[in-house]
């Protein structure tokens, strides 16, 4: 998991490529670097920690370089955080940046080293500069289309060679997109670290090659057949990809939930018709005939798959599995089944895999992504995008709650295709997703009350969530929010489930958050856990009349149904890590060993 950028034009490329690499940051950052033509030959400086320290080494040695050069930022797969660990890595006359895996690197680098190629590093990508290396004779191009064509894995790669007038970069299931300035070229593992420099991008497929020139690009497959590309404009906002006033890229993600909810279904539904309009490239007697919903996800995004599971049986009379992706490669499909890859970056190695094996069985796919083009949209017959815009805090918090919408919308839209929904019960489901963008403005405005009870427990040794039916998997995200950012130990469970096990871990110290908007049962386990010494911090629906009488402390939430509240309870749990850990000091956008977007296996 890593960024790479390159850039050829007329200014010194250095800082053009710190700046781009900072806006990388979120892919990784335990170590970068830069490889920069300079008279004639490559200048590389890196080291491993941060970009800004690494700049620092560039300034203090003159800002050396001229307006030709590759950079990268890394998150370690082979080989620890070191300095001769991170890229560029050189070998004669070639620099190559690498995002990915190179799978037979072992096999390769054994060849490379008794042809007398010396390795300085303990990374898989080390053997692409020396196979390039080996091929490269005048053609940079062809001697890279070279030595991928030896590689097995995934690659987004840039490579620079001290005598060729352009640069060369190339694809196969990791992210890359090429920016079309005023007489610059620049690439990015990520369209956000390119608009400060253009807004016309090009994304690049697998397969392909490009060669970079001041002012052209001109792409081909690796048998170096010529083919087109379009050039996209992108329209979003600068602002949209800074933190626009908030301390922290999470804070300000989080607020932006009403828009992006709103975002994800405008245009998408209809109140007259009761209907939800998703073209999902199925057809409608496929739609009937489906027997199961088999949904494939990671982390945050595995979460939102369990709500399904609550919801499409209700709402579609459609059963669902949800499995985590590493895991789906030891399961089985069964014929009728739809599967749903649900992946906010579409570019989560396990997910893709998962997908791409059960593409091999024979059944239709779907995916929820928030990235159009992303690598996910290739695998399934349909992709129902979240509209969230760029997420760049590790800890996903509005591509969740937009995923919960996508969701939504797409029970709706089986349930009526399914006759399982009539227009009328679908009509109230409508009416009260679009007061939802005003509910969850309501619960950000309770930020104040979050934050001080965030501040009160932040010296808690364990925090459990608790919660039933649709409020059981935000439970689950909850605790997961609470570990990945405030690094403190948590559990969510489901709250029947206490009682055999975990209720041996309750103390005085071990507050407990319950989600209690949902359904009368869990007060009997908000009881259980007082009875053990734990405070109870409550998440009730406004006006509730008994929830005072059983928790220490009570968060009141509109009314609305019980799937929606779903996406209340969430804002909430968000908010609460995200001031635990506030208080705490942490790194909030970048929590330690995490990467917003894992490629690897
Ligand atoms: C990483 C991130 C998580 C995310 C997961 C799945 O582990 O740190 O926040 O939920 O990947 O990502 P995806 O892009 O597939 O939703």
């Amino acid at each position: 998991m890593c960024g790479i950028v390159a850039y050829i034009g007329c200014e010194k490329a250095g800082p053009v490529l710190f700046d781009t690499l900072k806006r990388l940051e979120y892919r990784g950052y335990d170590s970068a670097g830069v490889a920069i033509k300079s008279n004639e030959e490559i200048e590389v400086i890196k080291s491993a920690g941060k970009i800004a320290d690494l700049e620092k080494i560039y300034v203090s040695l003159g800002s050396p370089g001229e307006t030709i050069g590759i950079g990268h930022t890394r998150w370690a797969t082979h080989g620890r955080p070191s300095d001769s660990n991170a890229h560029p890595f050189i070998s004669g006359q070639i620099a190559i940046v690498h995002n990915g895996i190179i799978e037979n690197y072992l096999d390769l680098r054994e060849l490379l080293t008794e042809m007398g190629f010396v390795f300085s590093s303990e990374t898989d990508s080390e053997v692409l500069a020396h196979l390039i290396n080996l091929y490269y004779k005048e053609d940079l191009s062809e001697a890279v289309a070279r030595a991928l064509a030896q590689v097995e894995g995934s690659y987004a790669v840039a490579v620079l060679a001290a005598g060729s007038p352009y640069l060369v970069c190339a694809r196969k299931d990791s992210p890359l997109v090429l920016g079309v300035g005023d007489g610059a070229t620049y690439v990015a593992s990520d369209v956000p670290a390119l608009l400060p420099y253009t807004r016309n991008v090009v994304r690049m497929k697998d397969g392909e090659i490009a060669r970079l020139y001041r002012d052209r690009i001109d792409i081909f497959d690796l048998e170096g057949r010529p083919q087109s590309h379009q050039v996209e404009t992108i329209e979003w906002d600068m602002d949209a990809a800074e933190k626009g006033g908030y301390t922290h890229f999470m804070l300000k993600e989080i607020h932006e939930q009403p828009r992006a909810i709103r975002e994800t279904f405008s245009g998408r539904i209809s109140e007259i018709e009761g209907d939800v309009r998703l073209s999902l490239g199925l057809s409608e007697s496929e739609i009937r005939s489906l027997e199961r919903v088999t949904i494939i996800a990671c982390g945050t995004s595995y979460h939102a798959g369990l709500l399904a599971k609550y919801l499409f049986v209700r709402a579609a009379g459609l059963p669902v599995e949800v499995e985590m992706a590493s895991e789906f490669q030891h399961l089985q499909v069964r014929p009728r089944t739809l599967i749903l890859g649900i992946t906010q970056s579409g570019e989560t190695a396990d997910t893709l895999l998962a997908l791409k094996k059960a593409r091999t069985c024979g059944v239709r796919s779907l995916a929820i992504t928030n990235v159009v083009g992303s690598t996910v949209t290739e695998l399934v017959d349909g992709t129902i995008y979240t509209r969230c815009g760029p997420e760049i805090g590790v800890a996903a918090t509005k591509t969740f709650t937009g995923q919960l919408i996508a969701l939504i919308l797409l029970a709706i839209r089986l349930g009526r295709a399914r006759g399982h929904l009539t227009p009328d019960q679908a009509r109230k489901m409508i009416v009260e997703l679009t007061r939802l963008p005003g509910l969850v403005q309501r619960v950000l405005e309770k930020r104040e009350e979050i934050r001080k009870i965030a501040e009160d427990y932040s010296g808690a040794e364990c925090y459990f969530f608790i919660g039933r039916d649709f409020l059981y998997p935000i439970a689950l995200e909850g605790a997961l929010k609470m570990k990945e950012i405030a690094y403190i130990p948590s559990e969510g469970y489901a709250g029947g489930e206490l009682k055999h096990g975990p209720l041996a871990l309750i103390t005085e110290e071990t507050p407990v958050v319950a989600l209690a908007t949902c359904g009368k049962k869990i007060q009997s386990n908000i009881k259980e856990v007082k009875a053990r010494g734990a405070d109870v911090v409550a998440l009730a629906t406004e006006g509730d009349p008994d929830i005072g009488k059983v928790a220490n402390v009570v968060i009141e939430l509109p009314e609305t149904r019980p799937v929606f509240s779903a996406v209340l309870c969430s804002v909430v749990v968000q908010l609460l890590s995200y001031y635990t850990a506030d208080k705490l000091g942490l790194p909030i956008d970048k929590p330690r060993n995490l990467a917003k977007c894992v490629t690897v296996e």
